[in-house]
This record gives C-alpha cells, sequence and structure tokens, in this order.
C-alpha cells in the first residue's frame, strides 16, 4: 500500500526535486459528497439475464427481511451480553453460536440484494426504520423474555421466508434458494434450539 507523507511547506527540503520545481508532498485526497451514486430502492442493470420488475421485486422483498435479520442478529448479542441466572453459560454460548450464524446470514442477504442490481439497507438507525421486529427495552430482561423474544423474531422471519420462497420460486431460483437452504434452515433450526427450552415435559 502507497505511504501517505504529511504535507511539506513548499521548498521544505525533502518535497523538491532538483530542476523540477517545488513539491507540495503527497497528500491524501478527500473526495467531497457527491450525492449518492444510486438511489435506494433502485436496481441497476446488471447482465444476470433477470428481468428488471423480477430484480427489483425481489431486492426490495429481500431487503425488509435483511432489515429484520439484522435486527435478530442485534437482539441475540445483546442477550448474549445481558443473560443472567442459573443456566448463564449456557445460554451466553448459545446465543453467541445464533448471533454469528445470523451474521452469516446478513451478509448472504445482503450482497444478493446487491447482485440483483439493488442497494443493500445497511445503517443501524435505517434498519431501525424498516424492521417489524420490536425493540426491546435498553435494560437488563429475564432469560425467558429473552427467549420469547427471539423466538417471536424468528417466527416473523420463517413464515417472510417461505412466503417469499414460493413468490419467486418461478422467476428467481437463485433468491429462492437463497431463502430455503439458508435464511429458512437456519432459522428453522435456531427455533428449535430456543423453543425446547420452554418446553414441559409430562412425566
Ligand atoms: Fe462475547
Amino acid at each position: 500500500m502507497k505511504s501517505i507523507r504529511k504535507e511539506q511547506k513548499p521548498g521544505s527540503g525533502n518535497g523538491s526535486v532538483k530542476g523540477q520545481g517545488k513539491s507540495k508532498g503527497v497528500v491524501p485526497e478527500m473526495v467531497r459528497s457527491a450525492g449518492e451514486t444510486q438511489r435506494f430502492g433502485s436496481v441497476a442493470r446488471l447482465p444476470n439475464s433477470l428481468p428488471d420488475s423480477v430484480a427489483r421485486k425481489s431486492a426490495e422483498k429481500l431487503n425488509q427481511l435483511l432489515a429484520d435479520t439484522m435486527t435478530l442478529r442485534d437482539l441475540y448479542k445483546k442477550h448474549h451480553w445481558q443473560v443472567t441466572g442459573p443456566s448463564f453459560y449456557q445460554f451466553h454460548l448459545l446465543f453467541d453460536k445464533h448471533y454469528e450464524e445470523q451474521s452469516e446470514l446478513v451478509d448472504q442477504i445482503a450482497e444478493r440484494i446487491q447482485l440483483l442490481g439493488g442497494v443493500s439497507i445497511a445503517m443501524a438507525a435505517h434498519v431501525a426504520k424498516l424492521t417489524r421486529i420490536e425493540t426491546p427495552p435498553i435494560g437488563r430482561e429475564d432469560v425467558g423474555v429473552q427467549v420469547t423474544r427471539l423466538l417471536s423474531a424468528h417466527k416473523l422471519i420463517v413464515s417472510d421466508a417461505r412466503k417469499q420462497a414460493r413468490s419467486v420460486a418461478d422467476d428467481d431460483p437463485g433468491t429462492n434458494d437463497l431463502l430455503v437452504s439458508n435464511v429458512l434452515r437456519t432459522n428453522e433450526l435456531q427455533t428449535w434450539f430456543l423453543a425446547e427450552h420452554l418446553v414441559h415435559v409430562n412425566q
């Protein structure tokens, strides 16, 4: 990588080369804001053989799913940090494992949106406006409440992924595969791992 030297005063020594005048030295060229290069919600034409209308619809639906998945991911990290009780260690580890898996999904969904020609939602402030998952309180909650919150978020995402998968099955099989093989299967498995903690077995 090119090193960036401190700006030198003209003629201060090292920056000037004999016979070539005075150099200003190497300085980073800060690019000022020139507006957006692609508007959120629009779809760029890419050689992916998908009609614009199909790519646009898939990108829009995936952005909703992305906002919800980012919120669920962050809910897992909050609970990983704040969990209490006799099963602290077990939940601390489980919540972090699920957090990592949700992080993988976030990247896969976001990059699917980009390869469709869309613009992925990215920043927390924007995600907060779009997500349908209820914001938890800023403080700590009981582990039973934490698990219930997570299960509710999974339920929303699972039903959305199933619905979306059906709607794009014919026109956009790549998105269908992501929704079924990754989003749906991961969320179903995590739902099982959580839900078993709340099941009371009759002896
Ligand atoms: Fe940690």
